[in-house]
């Protein structure tokens, strides 16, 4: 059951301020940077490197999937992995990309996502 009196204007005007007063002190708090926000890693893009290669992964991977099932793919993975993988793409699975791509893709594959990936 409701109480009438909670829902007078009076006392649903006290209880309006003392949010008020509230949100104001969260304000304040995240202003002097109590509150410190850490996004977490871009998932969504392949990793930009300089090279062409990057380029051509840009153009021939985004078509059907994002970037996660590299990124999910054991750190492990050598670069015959990474060449079966690319060829799987197209055959079976449709991609239309020029064999002639394949080599650099997955050297930048290999090297940003699997085996080759320089140690920190
Ligand atoms: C024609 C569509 C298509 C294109 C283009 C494509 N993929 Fe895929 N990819 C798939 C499908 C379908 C799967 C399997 C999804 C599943 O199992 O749910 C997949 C799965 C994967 C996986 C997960 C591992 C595995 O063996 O299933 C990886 C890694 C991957 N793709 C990388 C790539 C890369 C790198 C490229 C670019 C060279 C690429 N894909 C281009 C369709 C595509």
């Amino acid at each position: 059951m409701r109480n009438v009196v909670e829902t007078t204007p009076r006392h649903g005007g006290l209880r309006g301020k003392a949010m008020k007063t509230f949100a104001i002190l969260l304000l304040l708090a995240g202003a002097a940077g109590v509150a410190e926000i850490t996004l977490p890693d871009e998932t969504a893009a392949y990793k930009p490197t300089l090279c062409q290669s990057h380029q051509l992964v840009l153009n021939n991977c985004l078509l059907c999937h994002l970037a996660q099932y590299a990124q999910v793919q054991p750190r492990s993975s050598p670069r015959s992995y990474w060449e079966a993988t690319v060829k799987k793409m197209k055959k079976p699975f449709g991609a239309q990309f020029a064999d002639e791509d394949i080599p650099a893709m997955v050297a930048y594959l290999a090297k940003v996502y699997g085996a080759e990936k320089p140690k920190p």
